[in-house]
Formats: C-alpha cells, structure tokens, sequence
C-alpha cells in the first residue's frame, strides 16, 4: 500500500504517494521526472545517483523514498538557475572533465557536498571526496582540476 510522504527537493515542496520499496532514485526519476540522478549499478557501487540529503552525500539507490520522508534533497537539477549553469557545473565543461557525461551529476553533487562544508579543499580531500564516484571515461584528473578551480 502506497505512503505518503513529505519531503523537500531543490528549495520545493512534495507531497507524494510512493510505494514502500521504492527507492529515492526511482522516486526522483520515474515519479518527479528529475532525471539528472543516473542509476549505473542499483547497488551502491558506482556513485551515479548521488544526492544530497540533509547535508551529506547519500547514494540515493540504497535509500528508500520513505526514509527521506521529512528530509531536503539537492539533486543536481538544483544546481543551475534561470541564468544557466552553477560555477562548479561551468567548471566541468571548461575544464573538459565530462565526456559521456553519465557520472557527472553525481560527481558534481559530491563536490558541491564537499565544498560547502570545506570551502578549500586540499588535493588529497578532493580526491577522498569524489572517491565514491567512478566514472569510465575521464580519467579523473581533468575532474579534480575542475574542483581544485573551485576553491576559495
Ligand atoms: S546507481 Fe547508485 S551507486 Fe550506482
Ligand atoms: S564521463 Fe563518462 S562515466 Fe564519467
């Protein structure tokens, strides 16, 4: 039997009935439409569904949507405004760290998680901070670089 839940998304508002094995990655996928948040593995390896809850990264494929009931969640839609993309998106374009593009958003939402609580990040923390998230195409040094940019 479907619960409803209450939870808040990129600065908004949802009341939402969802089944209760549903996780908050399909949730956020099949039920909002926010898309952004890829799903590589299902099983908690990979990082591509990486959100922000409550102020820590969570790999929102091992997370049920019934435990963000309550809970504010930043996914990568909430990154960019009417007057494009966020600092640290533009910095991954410029920097070249996407190619498929598939591990960005997760990666992103780790770095941003990272830079809000550590403005200045050394090498050795950036490289702790995105270590959840793999990507198959980069190579990983052109994403640090971008994050290194970042700093304050
Ligand atoms: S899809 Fe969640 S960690 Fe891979
Ligand atoms: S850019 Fe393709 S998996 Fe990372």
């Amino acid at each position: 039997m479907k619960k409803i839940i209450s939870l808040t998304i990129n600065d908004q508002s949802h009341e939402i009935a969802v089944e209760p094995n549903i996780t908050l990655a399909d949730m956020l996928r099949y039920e909002l439409a926010l898309t952004g948040t890829k799903k590589g593995c299902d099983t908690g390896d990979c990082g591509a569904c990486t959100v922000i809850m409550d102020g820590d990264v969570v790999n929102s494929c091992l997370v049920l949507a019934i435990q963000a009931n309550g809970s504010v969640i930043e996914t990568i839609e909430g990154l960019s405004t009417d007057e494009g993309l966020s600092p640290l998106q533009e910095a991954f374009v410029e920097k070249g760290a996407i190619q498929c593009g598939f591990c960005s958003p997760g990666i992103i939402m780790s770095a941003k998680n990272l830079l809000d609580k550590n403005p200045n990040p050394t090498e050795d923390q950036i490289r702790e901070g995105v270590s959840g998230n793999l990507c198959r195409c980069t190579g990983y040094q052109k994403i640090f670089e971008a994050i290194e940019s970042q700093r304050s």
